[in-house]
């Protein structure tokens, strides 16, 4: 879905803003990705002070911004899914409650939840009708054909309702974003700096699908970033 570069050219009007001045340009340029995204995903959900909200993929690119807008932008109860290594991390995002996928379905938890965002499409509204109340909100980051069906025809109900999400990228909500990390509302973690040159070892790495955090391409400064 797009290349590396070492030069954007960018209609003036375009999706940029100044870098947080509280961070590195390593960390800021992980910020995108993860926090567009995640601002796009609750605000899709509707998502209420208040309300309980499931991250199913939580320690990524996106969950953790997901775990931290929710939970310190929108006032939310959030509980992180995650494999065993990332518990603790999650849980220093601001989630209340962190499952492991590894030991146990979060369908099994006993617990129901307004919103239930899938960052990988692991789960499914089928398999959560018990996890999401009645008239909650089932949104997948990542989704197929199926999905996309499944979204018009629970769109006409007033019950639980389907949501693919198609990331919104607007200049001011990349404002918002910097204002809210730098009062410390939201923070970046990078996992791993790879140069331009390891560009397919930070593939490599990232189709693991475990990282922790985001991993960063580092452009023109070899050593001094890494
Ligand atoms: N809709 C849009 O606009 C949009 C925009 C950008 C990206 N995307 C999509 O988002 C996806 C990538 O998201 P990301 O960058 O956050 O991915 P990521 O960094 O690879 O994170 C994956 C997350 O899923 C967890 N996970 C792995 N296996 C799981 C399982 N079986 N059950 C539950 N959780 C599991 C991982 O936990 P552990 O690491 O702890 O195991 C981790 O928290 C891609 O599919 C991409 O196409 C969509």
């Amino acid at each position: 879905m797009g290349a590396y570069a070492e030069y954007l050219c960018m209609p003036e009007n375009g999706v940029a803003a100044l870098k947080p001045a509280s961070m590195t340009f390593e960390e800021a340029s992980a910020v995108p990705y993860g926090a567009i995204t995640a601002l796009s995903v609750l605000r899709k959900a509707n998502l209420q002070p208040g309300q309980k909200i499931l991250v199913n993929g939580a320690s990524g690119g996106i969950g953790p911004a997901v775990v931290q807008l929710a939970r310190f932008h929108f006032g939310a109860i959030v509980t992180g899914v995650c494999g065993t290594p990332r518990l603790e991390y999650v849980k220093s995002l601001g989630a209340e409650k962190v499952l492991d996928y590894t030991q146990k379905d979060f369908v099994d938890s006993g617990e129901s939840y307004d919103c239930i965002v899938d960052i990988l499409g692991k789960s499914s509204l089928a398999r959560c009708k018990r996890s999401l109340r009645p008239k909650g909100r089932y949104l997948y980051v990542s989704f197929k054909m199926k999905q996309v069906f499944q979204m018009l025809r629970t769109s006409l109900g007033g019950g639980r309702k389907v949501i693919c999400i198609v990331s919104n990228e607007k200049a001011e909500d990349l404002v918002l974003i910097k204002d809210l990390i730098e009062a410390g509302k939201i923070k970046t973690i990078i996992d791993r700096c790879y140069p331009l040159e390891q560009a397919a070892d930070a593939h490599r790495y990232v189709e693991q699908g475990h990282k922790k955090g985001s991993v960063v391409i580092i452009i023109g400064r070899p050593d001094e970033s890494l």
